[in-house]
């Protein structure tokens, strides 16, 4: 039998965390077919590894890429990373299932203006996707603040009870239809007011589907170990399985305290199914708010609807050219969006480097002027932190992007190089790959991704997109009885 594809005398990096090793792999239709000694073997195509290494595609654990998908289906700026799985619907915004009575509630308008909110249901939003046939794979979480938005007009208060019970019915209603699980964004202006007795319904329906819960917790500054609690608590009530989003410890007065967050995920984790995502930078980006400005931390403005001419500066310098303070120039230049320079260098690589947390780039493809991390994560675990700093070994680096990623989320059979997988693959030549993407500069391709096969369909190379073959991956049932892990 004659192979679609066969890379010869590649280095596997499984998913699995275990070390490299030399061998021919095969692929035939959407999947893996053999791994091993495969001198003699024809195929349509043979690749040879001439020292590259092949691992699992990436999956994005973190982004907010759900109307990307559908927009701009080549979805370029994740397929030159080797990202072959996207999960979508993170920190409460969704892109379903919502209807908008008016313009999008912050941070919903990262998604886009209320034209992008056309799928009421989850399953128009599956449509949608397997129409679009994006070049990477799609699993959707569904958003907090957007079921909030789908039944409140305004968000200063806790959901009233009939509210809830519409909420939870829709939370339900996506699950069944394929959806993942639920996130939240408790620390946005929008979601705040929600109290723990709005989440725990929703997340006890999570639960209850054997899916995960996802959040953008309340605090991230000096009230973390305290919203790190309140997580653990919600989830495990709910026998849920957790996510705790881009951990971090924010703000200047918060710095040195990883180590301490750390050991709250750690001792969690021994109890119930948690984890962490986290992205390779020591600044972050959203949506503007006056709450997050402290007079003193860059903030660097990336766009404004009332004065988009005023991104690509600083706050500081903005608030000088108008002759007002950073607070009355904030909300002149709101709805607006910006990178906050409130990580230290020291918390992000002991964050990278835990056991628990996995990659997810938090890119924010809606923006005009996007955080490096929307072309550069996985390039720069792999470059920067993986080989020029040796902060993990290549084995974890990989782990922490693939095999980690797809045993929380439950993408079967993806995310690990087994015969019998999907062939979601990709080729990175070790030597040349490099971290481009800067905050001057931050849509640059990455050097090195050589090769990115997407259910057996060769689907980036020679730096261009060649193939679409993406599909939305639904939650998977599951026996009963199937927590914790
Ligand atoms: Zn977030
Ligand atoms: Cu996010």
């Amino acid at each position: 039998m004659a192979y679609d594809l066969l890379l010869r005398a590649v280095t596997v990096v499984d998913g699995s965390g275990a070390g490299p090793y030399i061998a021919d792999v095969a692929v035939g239709g959407d999947r893996i077919r053999a791994i091993g000694n495969l001198a003699g073997q024809a195929a349509q195509r043979v690749i040879h590894g001439n020292g590259r290494y092949l691992m699992p595609g990436f999956i994005d654990v973190h982004t907010h890429d759900d109307t990307n998908v559908i927009d701009n289906p080549q979805m370029l700026a994740k397929i030159s990373q080797g990202v072959t799985t996207v999960i979508v619907g993170n920190c409460g915004i969704s892109a379903s299932p919502v209807s908008l009575p008016g313009i999008p509630p912050d941070p919903l308008n990262l998604l886009g203006t209320q034209e992008a909110f056309v799928y009421p249901t989850f399953q128009h939003y599956v449509d949608a996707v397997e129409r679009a046939c994006p070049s990477v794979n799609v699993a959707a979480l569904i958003g907090h603040t957007a079921l909030r938005a789908n039944v409140m007009t305004q968000f200063d208060r806790p959901a009233a009870a009939e509210e809830l019970v519409q909420m939870c019915t829709a939370l339900q209603g996506a699950l069944e239809a394929g959806a993942i699980g639920l996130s939240s964004g408790l620390a946005y202006t929008n979601a705040k007011q929600a109290p723990v007795s709005e989440l725990q319904p929703l997340v006890d329906i999570v639960g209850a589907y054997g899916s995960l819960y996802t959040t953008h917790m309340r605090n991230e500054h000096d009230g973390v170990l305290e919203s790190l609690a309140e997580s653990f608590s919600t989830a495990r009530l709910a026998g849920a399985d957790l996510v705790i989003s881009h951990l971090k410890c924010a703000g200047a007065g918060n710095w040195g305290r990883a180590p301490l967050v750390l050991a709250a995920l750690e001792k969690a984790a021994g109890e119930q199914a948690c984890n962490c995502d986290c992205y390779p930078y020591a600044c972050s980006s959203t949506t503007l708010d006056a709450w997050r400005v402290d007079g003193t931390m860059e903030i660097y403005i990336t766009w404004s609807d009332p004065y988009p001419q005023m991104a690509r500066q600083t706050l500081k310098e903005i608030a000088a050219q108008w002759g007002v303070d950073q607070w009355q120039a904030t909300e002149r230049l709101r709805p607006a969006g910006a990178i906050y320079s409130m990580m230290s260098e020291d918390d992000v690589r002991t964050i990278l480097a835990h056991p628990l947390s996995m990659i997810g780039s938090d890119g924010l493809p809606a923006d005009p002027n996007p955080h490096p991390r929307l072309w550069g994560t996985f390039p720069r675990v792999l470059a920067h932190y993986c080989r020029d700093l040796q902060l993990f070994t290549l084995a974890e680096a990989v782990r922490k992007m693939t095999g980690m990623p797809a045993a929380r989320f439950r993408l079967q059979d993806r995310g690990v190089v087994r015969v019998g997988a999907f062939a979601d693959l990709t080729l990175v030549d070790m030597t040349r790959i490099e971290d481009v993407a800067t905050y001057s500069d931050p849509c640059r391709q990455a050097p090195g991704i050589d090769l990115v096969v997407v259910n057996g369909a060769v689907s980036y190379e020679n730096g261009q997109v060649s193939g679409r073959q993406g599909r939305l991956l639904k939650r998977q049932p599951v026996a009963s009885n199937p927590l914790p892990g």
